[in-house]
């Protein structure tokens, strides 16, 4: 889009609670705007407050947030702003509700970490909650998480710093959000 002078388009993060979507989806923004390029986050805990309160943790409700969130980045990217989600995703028929919606704007990265190093990291103490029972249907604990199979792109968080991370997810997805040329 002209007004905007660079390419929409969604960059939809998934991984389990703690994997690393966010902190890799806030460095992603600090180097989009260092190239000038404008991209807005959406994320499961901003849209669980507002637009999804209404929405839980049952598979259905997590289609039901999957498509709203995608449905929303669709706007935003047809008017060529670069979307960057985090969302758990977790199943693969989720995936299909946000790349039918999506279309070719879709890029999908898994943000790869083991289980047990999530548990480990537990910045939200969410594992912790879910261990003992107090939090029901936690992916990964006691609702499933499938692997995916076709993402465009998988990070590995375990072995790698969110910088190195973030780099290759910007090598990745830099042809797709370069500014356009005035002409
Ligand atoms: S999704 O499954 O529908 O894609 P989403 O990404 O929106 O999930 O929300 C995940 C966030 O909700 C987590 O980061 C966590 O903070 C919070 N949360 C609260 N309860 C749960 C739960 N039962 N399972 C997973 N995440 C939960």
């Amino acid at each position: 889009m002209k007004l905007m002078l660079q390419k929409g388009t969604v960059i939809w993060m998934l991984g389990l609670s703690g994997a690393g979507k966010s902190t890799i989806s806030n460095l992603l923004e600090a180097q989009l705007q260092t190239e000038n390029i404008f991209s807005i986050q959406l994320d499961g805990d901003e849209l669980r407050k507002g637009l999804n309160k209404n929405l839980g943790f049952s598979m259905e409700d997590r289609a039901e947030n999957i498509r709203r969130a995608a449905e929303t980045a669709r706007i935003m990217a047809e008017k060529g702003i670069v979307v960057i989600c985090s969302f758990i995703t977790p199943l693969n028929a989720h995936r299909t509700i946000a790349r039918e919606i999506l279309g070719e704007m879709y890029f999908e990265v898994f943000i790869d970490c083991p289980l047990s190093v999530c548990q480990q990291r537990d910045v939200k103490g969410l594992y912790k909650m879910a261990g003992n029972n107090t939090l029901k249907n936690f992916t990964g604990i006691s609702s499933a998480f499938e692997k995916p199979e076709n993402a465009d792109l998988v990070l590995l968080t375990e072995d790698q710093t969110p910088q190195q991370c973030c780099d290759h997810l910007y090598a990745a997805v830099s042809s797709r959000v370069t500014s356009l040329q005035l002409t």
